[in-house]
């Protein structure tokens, strides 16, 4: 049985995240979504909001399962029993970033692959923060998030701009 992790902090849930997931899905028996809480990183929305929007998502996906977790990655595998990560690569500015993270992973747990999939051509300019800073100032993000996701990114900031 072959058991992959993606993990991420998904703030939210892009189309370009969903495009990773599904051709993940098709590599490995299970795909486990792992939502990293992080205590230090501000988020727009909380770690239950960012499962359930996954979850919503990806229900076609039957492999595919949605965690939140914390602390180190490679103990979130064990956890799991996945011995492969999933990253999305979508420029060369990626490199350096994802490369530091396989080093560490790599060191901490060898045994634990990384696989990285390119991101698709409608998607590689996309990112969570590209989505937050579009929706921010009013523009449409429908190409970039799902309907369902779309809507809470909207509420969320509507909500932000009536507390100011
Ligand atoms: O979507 P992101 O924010 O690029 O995902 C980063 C993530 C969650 C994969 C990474 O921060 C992570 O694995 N955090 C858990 C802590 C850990 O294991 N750190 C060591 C690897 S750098």
């Amino acid at each position: 049985m072959r058991v992959a992790v993606y993990p991420g902090s998904f703030d939210p849930f892009t189309k370009g995240h969903a495009d990773i997931l599904k051709r993940a899905a098709k590599l490995f028996d299970h795909v486990i979504v792992g939502v990293l809480v992080n205590p230090y990183k501000k988020c727009l929305f909380s770690p239950k909001e960012r499962v359930q929007q996954i979850c919503d998502v990806a229900k076609h996906l039957e492999n595919v399962r949605v965690i939140h977790f914390d602390g180190l990655l490679v103990d979130f595998c064990a956890t799991v029993g996945a011995t492969a990560i999933i990253r999305g690569l979508r420029a060369v500015s990626d490199y350096e970033y994802e490369m530091q993270m396989f080093t560490v992973n790599n060191t901490l747990s060898p045994k634990i692959e990384t696989v990285f999939l390119m991101a698709s051509p409608p998607y590689s300019f996309l990112s969570s923060s590209i989505v937050k800073e579009v929706a921010k100032y009013g523009g449409d993000i429908s190409n970039m998030v799902a309907p369902s996701i779309k809507e809470e990114v909207e509420s969320k900031f509507e909500a932000l701009k009536n507390e100011k």
